[in-house]
């Protein structure tokens, strides 16, 4: 098939996972209604159950650290706040939605969906605690967690659509140090990072979300406050990578060396306002300690929690 053949494809496949399902769009009908109370929002999730599951799961988890069990959705909505379980309920679905699709083993050989949402899942994490504890000033905007989670989405529906070419393309990729990212452009005529964005538009997420998504592999950017999240993503994504390779290569200096080599420039750490020490000092103490603590959210993310 040709290249212009495979990129229809996927936008297809983009048009496809296509619009909100109908909860979502009244929770967000709710959301951006200024007179509308938590019970409201709380109406209209509860008649999705597995959204309602798969929510108090979450907030009675160790990530959120709340004494008391929380038993009902209006109790989480006041304590969390509207915008927070509106964005909770659009990751879920999404992400759902996303695993849901995958195709099963191409030639004997599978994507790791698991892998992926861990991977994900400490990205969101990493560009959290990067722009809570290491930016200046610092910021607790959620849009930082939730680029972080959804950065790589795009990876799912390529994959989904092409899944034999973008594995081998994977595995060339990994052999010869290429990017992946650059990879995807020469060879499906679109990258994950540019099918994230559509998706996140079709989805009604923020445009700071959006831009982020879109530029996590970027180097410049035109707006201050786009480029400040997405170079955000794109310090949590490198530090994630550096941490999973030196705990796989525990005895080998290779890869200490690799590292060490490749640096991120400066200038992605003046876009954020962030120290390089200071992110390190952070990410190095609490990456992995809240990592352990948001576990919850794997099986939530990949659809298999309401299956056992
Ligand atoms: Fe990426
Ligand atoms: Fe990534």
């Amino acid at each position: 098939m040709s290249k212009s053949g495979v990129t229809e494809m996927i936008m297809k496949s983009v048009d496809k996972l296509g619009r909100l399902p109908p909860t979502l769009n009244k929770v967000i009908e709710v959301v951006n209604n200024a007179k509308a109370s938590p019970k409201d929002l709380a109406q209209v999730i509860k008649y999705d159950p597995v959204l309602t599951f798969e929510i108090l799961k979450l907030i009675n988890s160790a990530y959120f650290s709340i004494r008391n069990e929380i038993k009902t959705l209006s109790q989480a909505i006041v304590l969390l706040g509207m915008n927070t379980v509106k964005n909770l309920c659009l990751s879920i679905a999404l992400a759902q939605k996303l695993s849901a699709e995958m195709p099963a083993k191409t030639n004997g050989k599978s994507f790791s969906i698991s892998y992926f949402w861990e991977h994900s899942l400490k990205v969101a994490i990493a560009s959290r605690l990067i722009a809570a504890k290491a930016m200046n000033p610092p910021s607790t905007k959620e849009e930082f967690f939730l680029a972080g989670l959804l950065h790589d989405m795009g990876k799912l529906v390529i994959y989904s659509v092409v899944p034999d070419a973008y594995l081998n393309m994977l595995h060339e990729s990994k052999e010869t140090r290429s990017s992946v990212h650059h990879r995807e452009g020469e060879e499906f005529g679109i990258t994950h990072a540019e099918v994230g964005a559509q998706i996140g538009k079709r989805w009604d997420f923020s445009d700071g979300f959006i831009e982020a998504v879109l530029g996590h592999h970027k180097d410049e950017f035109s707006d201050e406050h786009f480029a400040q999240i997405a170079n955000c993503v794109k310090v949590a994504n490198h530090y994630v990578h550096v941490y999973d390779d030196l705990r796989e290569s525990e005895n080998s200096n290779d890869e200490v060396e690799k590292h060490a080599r490749d640096p991120l420039p400066d200038s992605v750490f003046g876009s954020i306002k962030a120290n390089r020490e200071k992110v390190e000092e952070v990410l190095g103490g609490e990456l992995q300690v809240e990592f352990e603590r948001a576990q919850a959210f794997l099986s939530t993310l990949s659809g298999q929690s309401n299956k056992n």
